[in-house]
């Protein structure tokens, strides 16, 4: 199965074939190697996109007892309380993507309008903290909205909306990592030109995403106890 995780080191998705179990409603994993990264990712932040049948999942990975280097990855489901925890988690995300998107664009401000020779991915890191934060959170989200869809079907054209233009910012954020991972020299008037192809609409992403999805996730059935939840969207441990 391809488990996608966020690399312990960088914070970027690392993709790996790993072999899983079925267990119960979710999968059992087992690290083949002492230092197999997918499991030190896991470790240290435990949500994980699962392809299954072709589609993303979003799961939970908890590490076995009992010695065995290896973890149970539990789907996430939609109920009451953790609708809302999600939407809670969306808007928080939402937030510090906003901050992390308004921090790069100071930064390549303060970057003259010619080209600068030197100018190197290390000298970006705002616009590459930005980037890396924003991949995760939509790679993520895909694997939430699977199981949106399946909680609430009538929101089929809103996360298929959703899921067009996450793709349409992950091909601009590719051509974005070229020209910052580029070897010749940079031009700083190119970087601003793709980093503003990322950021245009990006800010309509979210709102559309915020009107159309909360709404939702907070009107489930009341009632239901609250049970402690771990981040299903965002970027932290
Ligand atoms: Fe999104
Ligand atoms: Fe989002």
């Amino acid at each position: 199965m391809l488990i996608t995780t966020a690399d312990a080191g960088t914070g970027c998705p690392r993709s790996t074939h790993v072999d899983c179990r079925r267990s119960g409603s979710g999968y059992l994993a087992y690290a083949p190697d002492v230092d197999s990264p997918w499991y030190e990712d896991l470790l240290v932040s435990p949500q994980a996109t699962l392809e299954i049948d072709g589609r993303p999942h979003a799961a939970r990975a908890v590490p076995l007892d009992g010695g065995d280097r290896g973890v149970a990855l539990y789907l996430l489901e939609i109920d009451a309380a953790r609708g809302r925890a999600i939407a809670d988690q969306l808007l928080v995300h939402h937030g510090e993507l906003r901050k992390a998107l308004a921090a790069a664009r100071a930064e390549l401000d303060g970057v003259p309008i010619v080209g600068l020779p030197g100018l190197r991915r290390e000298l970006l890191g705002h616009c590459v903290t930005f980037c890396n934060g924003l991949r995760m959170h939509h790679l993520r989200e895909d694997g939430a909205f699977t199981a949106i869809e399946k909680a609430h079907p009538g929101l089929a054209p809103t996360l298929n909306r959703l899921r067009e233009e996450h793709e349409t910012v992950s091909h601009a954020l590719l051509d974005l990592d070229e020209l910052l991972q580029g070897k010749g020299e940079l031009e700083s008037a190119a970087l601003r030109e793709e980093f503003e192809r990322v950021a245009n609409g990006l800010e309509e992403h979210f709102a559309y995403e915020e009107a159309n999805l909360l709404p939702a996730l907070r009107a489930t059935a009341h009632g239901r106890p609250e049970r402690p939840l771990l981040s299903q969207l965002g970027n932290e441990p």
